[in-house]
C-alpha cells in the first residue's frame, strides 16, 4: 500500500439475511486534504459492533443507513499525522468515528484525546467506550439492580454483557450470564466472576436457567432476543425491569418473524406482573452520564472489580469476515480490527 493512498471498505450491496463478503468492497482512494480546524488521522484500530448490520440495511431504524458505495461506519482509535487545529499535535492518539478506512480527515471538535498512560487505547472502543457505557447506562438507569436481586444477561462474554454482569455484582446483585459454548461460559464464570452461567446451546437451557434463578429474575438485560427471551420470560418476577439493548439473534432475519402472534401473552404479563420494558440507544444518556461513567469505570478497572477481554483481528481486509462472524457468535470478547 502506498503511503499516499487511503485504503477503505465501502458497502457494495445490501445483504438479504446473513451478510456475505460480496456486500463489501475494498478500494483505494486519495488521502483527504485537511482544512483549517481539521486534523489528518491514521487509523490504528477499528471497532466492530453488531449495530453495523443495521447500517447495511435500508430498513427504517434509529440511524440512517450507510449508502451503497459509502465507507462503512465505525468507531476508531487513530493517530494525528497532520494538524491544522492548534489543540492537536502530531502523534496525539484520539477516539474518532472515522469508519472502515486507513486515513480520515476530522474536525478537532469531533475528537477525544486518549492518554495511553491511563489505559490501553483499545479500551476506548470497548470497556471504557461505547459498549461499556451502554451496559452502565442501561443497567443503572433502567435496570436499577438492588442488593440480592437476580440480573440475567446474554452475550455475557461480549463487551456489553460482561460489563452488565460485573456492574450488577458491584451493586450487590446476583449475576447470571448466558453465553454460547464452554470456552465463553468459562470466561464469564471464572474471569468476569458471574454467579452462574448457562450455555444457550444446551438443549435444556430453559431448565438450567430456571435452576440458576431460584428466586426468579428481577432484571433481564436484553441483548439477544430469540430463544433466550423465551427461556427468560416465564421466570420474570413482579416489577421486573427489562432494558432492551439489542436483539442480535434477529439482526440477520429478513421478512416477517415466524410463529404465532405472542403479543397478547406478552401484554398480559406486562400488566399482571407490572413489568417495565424499555428500549434505549446509549447515546441518549451520553451527555448526562458519560463523564461519570468514564470516572467510575476507570476506577473499577483499576481496583480489579471490572475485567475485560478483547478479540483483535489483524488487517482491515479481514473486517468483513469478522463482522459476519460477530453476528454468529464467532468473536470472543470485544471485537477490534488492528490496521
Ligand atoms: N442499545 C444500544 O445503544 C446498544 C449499544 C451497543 C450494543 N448494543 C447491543 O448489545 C448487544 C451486545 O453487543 P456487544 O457489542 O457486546 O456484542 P458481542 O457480545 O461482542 O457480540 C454479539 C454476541 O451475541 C451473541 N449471539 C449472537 N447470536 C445469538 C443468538 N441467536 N442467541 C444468543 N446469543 C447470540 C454471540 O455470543 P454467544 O456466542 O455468547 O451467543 C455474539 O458473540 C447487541 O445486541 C448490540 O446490538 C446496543
Amino acid at each position: 500500500m502506498s503511503q499516499f493512498e487511503n485504503t477503505r471498505i465501502v458497502l457494495a450491496s445490501r445483504p438479504e439475511g446473513r451478510p456475505t463478503p460480496q456486500n463489501f468492497r475494498l478500494e483505494q482512494a486519495a488521502i483527504p486534504a485537511i482544512s483549517e480546524g481539521q486534523v489528518l488521522l491514521k487509523i490504528l484500530y477499528l471497532s466492530l459492533d453488531p449495530y453495523m448490520r443495521g447500517r447495511m440495511s435500508a430498513a427504517k431504524s434509529y440511524a440512517a443507513p450507510t449508502d451503497i458505495g459509502q465507507v462503512m461506519e465505525g468507531g476508531t482509535v487513530a493517530e494525528v499525522i497532520e494538524s491544522r487545529d492548534p489543540s492537536f499535535k502530531l502523534g496525539d492518539i484520539v477516539l474518532s468515528y472515522s469508519g472502515w478506512q486507513s486515513h480520515a480527515a476530522a474536525s478537532g471538535a469531533q475528537l477525544r484525546k486518549l492518554d495511553p498512560a491511563n489505559a490501553p487505547v483499545t479500551t476506548a472502543l470497548g470497556v471504557l467506550g461505547m459498549p461499556g457505557f451502554t451496559a452502565y447506562a442501561g443497567l443503572l438507569t433502567i435496570g436499577q439492580p438492588k442488593p440480592g436481586e437476580t440480573v440475567v444477561v446474554a452475550a455475557a462474554s461480549g463487551p456489553v454483557g460482561s460489563a452488565v454482569g460485573q456492574i450488577a455484582r458491584i451493586k450487590g446483585a446476583r449475576a447470571v450470564g448466558i453465553a454460547g459454548g464452554p470456552e465463553k461460559c468459562a470466561l464469564v464464570r471464572e474471569t468476569f466472576g458471574f454467579d452462574a452461567v448457562i450455555d444457550h446451546r444446551d438443549p435444556d437451557m430453559a431448565g438450567k436457567l430456571a435452576a440458576a434463578c431460584p428466586n426468579g429474575i428481577d432484571v433481564y438485560f436484553e441483548n439477544v432476543g430469540g430463544h433466550v427471551w423465551d427461556a427468560v420470560f416465564p421466570l420474570l418476577n413482579t416489577f421486573a425491569r427489562i432494558p432492551v439493548c439489542g436483539l442480535v439473534a434477529q439482526y440477520n432475519a429478513s421478512g416477517d418473524f415466524p410463529g404465532p402472534d405472542r403479543l397478547p401473552m406478552l401484554m398480559r404479563e406486562v400488566l399482571s406482573k407490572s413489568l417495565t420494558i424499555r428500549g434505549f440507544i446509549q447515546r441518549e444518556f451520553v451527555a448526562a452520564q458519560g463523564p461519570a461513567f468514564r470516572k467510575e469505570m476507570a476506577s473499577w478497572i483499576a481496583d480489579g472489580s471490572v475485567k475485560y477481554k478483547e478479540d483483535v483481528v489483524q488487517g482491515l481486509e479481514n473486517a468483513p469476515e469478522a463482522l459476519i462472524g460477530l453476528l454468529e457468535g464467532k468473536n470472543f470478547g470485544k471485537l477490534i480490527v488492528k490496521l
